[in-house]
């Protein structure tokens, strides 16, 4: 790789990386690829690996010369790729939203975004617009034959797993309203009441808020169909971006938050803009009893919450009448004003996201806490096999400096247990994407398998697969592929072993 953005394992941490680099990633997708074949640059693609990952993220960021104000508010990109026999196809759609597909005809935007885009033409062309831009473009799973593209404020976008083509928007027949909440973080037990589940919820927020706790068949003759679900109210209002499940209970983290739609209503905010870190009250575990669980029928449990804010959870799982959650905290909200540019952003400014582990007493009802690893990081996952249950290692983005914010541009596998580590570093001018788990097939150990992460190459200005051996963080393959991806969210693995 004569323009390698890649480096050996061990390297010292440092905060050298070029901010540019970084953002040279906030791109328009230029192109769709339909099975485009792959030629790895350095390794081979294991033969044991079947199946397909899936990635989403934002793919469009400018129309006419006018920028989103976040990526966030970028509309949803799926990226494919499918791996069989030992050979590596790449396919990428656009996901046919409605806003879309009328902002494709117009050639301009024509919405505001949640994140603070808006419409070209000042607040007086935004006032009052409350309309809320679908975007799909947070997370891709598959419930049964279904392939969802999931976005937390609305309904999911059903695709054609293979083509990646539009189907439509999914009610997911019948079980949800038009525009119904469905979070963009499901949960998959992978059997914790015999079989496997799609365990997700959505929140209608409010001066109240109400959870909707649903559960999904994912496998056999009842795949995609609801078994069960409940709803709770809870007072104040409540940012729910994920959650955390066991067998017994689903565990969110209601984030100590003051909403002041105001400005949004003005048209000087986005709807996210308007969220701060509230200093009048505290955080709250809402601990919703599962139906199938032994605690089936009962009222939620509260608890008080450490201070911080939490958007994502690693895992949870049950022990001794204690529940366990390790959530990534940072010290507030990290928000987001009208006047920044997000190319610009100074990672020194930013609170730095460490993983943290809550203990929940069910008896005494105290929580305690304790600091996992100092070193920032997002998008932490477990062996899929493990979730809801106590697990012995973790993977995660972390920054490449060892204190304090920076780029995501290296994974670390943590041993849960004895605190030991590994790293694997893209720096300097790599930067890396949420890193998914690939189990190998009929695999006993939890590390035995493969993980899959897009690295945004700041020397090609394009992306490059990198897969790395799950126990050591060897390097097995290295692809660059010939597709620029934009930081991206969220994706998942569906394997056809
Ligand atoms: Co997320």
């Amino acid at each position: 790789m004569s323009q390698s953005a890649l480096q050996p394992s061990s390297k010292k941490a440092s905060s050298d990386f070029d901010q540019q680099d970084w953002a040279s990633a906030y791109c328009n997708v230029q192109e769709e690829l339909t099975n485009k074949e792959l030629i790895p640059q350095k390794g081979s693609i294991p033969t044991e690996l079947s199946g397909t990952i899936y990635r989403n993220g934002p793919g469009r960021l400018e129309r006419n010369g006018h920028w989103v104000h976040h990526p966030f508010d970028g509309d949803g990109m799926i990226t494919a790729l499918e791996f069989n026999n030992g050979q590596a196809t790449l396919s990428n759609r656009f996901v046919r939203t409605k806003a879309w597909q009328e902002e494709e005809e117009a050639g301009r935007f024509l919405y505001r975004g949640v994140f603070g885009s808006m419409k070209p033409g000042g607040p007086i062309a935004n006032i009052f617009d409350l309309r809320l831009k679908n975007i799909a473009n947070t997370n891709v799973v598959r419930l049964g034959g279904q392939l969802l593209a999931l976005w937390e404020a609305s309904n999911p976008h059903s695709l054609d797993p293979k083509s990646l083509e539009t189907l439509g928007v999914s009610t997911l027949n019948g079980v949800l309203k038009t525009d119904e909440a469905f979070s963009a973080h499901p949960r998959f037990d992978p059997g914790h009441h015999k079989t496997p589940r799609m365990v997700t919820f959505g929140v209608k927020t409010g001066p109240k808020s109400t959870i909707r706790l649903m559960e999904f068949a994912t496998e056999g003759p009842h795949a995609g169909e609801l078994i069960n679900e409940r709803k709770d109210n809870f007072n104040g209002f409540a940012f729910l971006h994920d959650f955390a499940i066991t067998p017994n209970w689903a565990i969110f983290l209601q984030n100590s938050l003051d909403f002041n739609p105001l400005p949004f209503v003005l048209g000087q905010k986005g709807a996210a803009q308007c969220l701060s870190s509230s200093k009048n009250s505290q955080g709250k575990f809402l601990l919703i009893p599962r139906q199938n669980g032994d605690f089936a029928g009962e009222p939620p449990r509260i608890f008080e919450a450490p201070n911080g804010f939490v958007f994502h959870h690693l895992n949870a799982w049950e022990e001794e009448g204690s529940v366990f959650v390790d959530s990534i905290f940072y010290d507030s909200f990290p928000s987001i004003s009208p006047k920044d540019n997000f190319r610009a952003i100074d990672f020194e400014l930013l609170p730095e996201g460490l993983l943290t582990r809550c203990e929940i007493n069910l008896s005494k009802g105290e929580v305690s806490t304790s600091n996992l690893s100092q070193q920032c990081c997002e998008f932490a996952t477990v062996n899929p096999s493990k979730l809801g249950l106590k697990s012995s290692y973790a993977w995660m983005a972390i920054a490449e400096r060892s204190h304090g914010n920076g780029p995501l541009q290296a994974i670390k596998k943590l041993n849960l247990t004895n605190k030991d580590e590994k790293i694997w570093s893209a720096a300097p001018r790599g930067f890396v994407s949420e890193p998914l788990l690939l189990p190998k097939p009929n695999s006993e150990s939890e590390d035995d398998g493969w993980i899959n992460i897009f690295v945004w190459n700041g020397a090609r200005k394009a992306t490059d697969m990198v897969l790395l051996n799950a126990k050591d963080l060897s390097e097995e393959a290295i692809i660059e592929l010939p597709l620029s991806v934009p930081h991206g969210l969220h994706g998942c693995w569906a394997s056809t072993n």
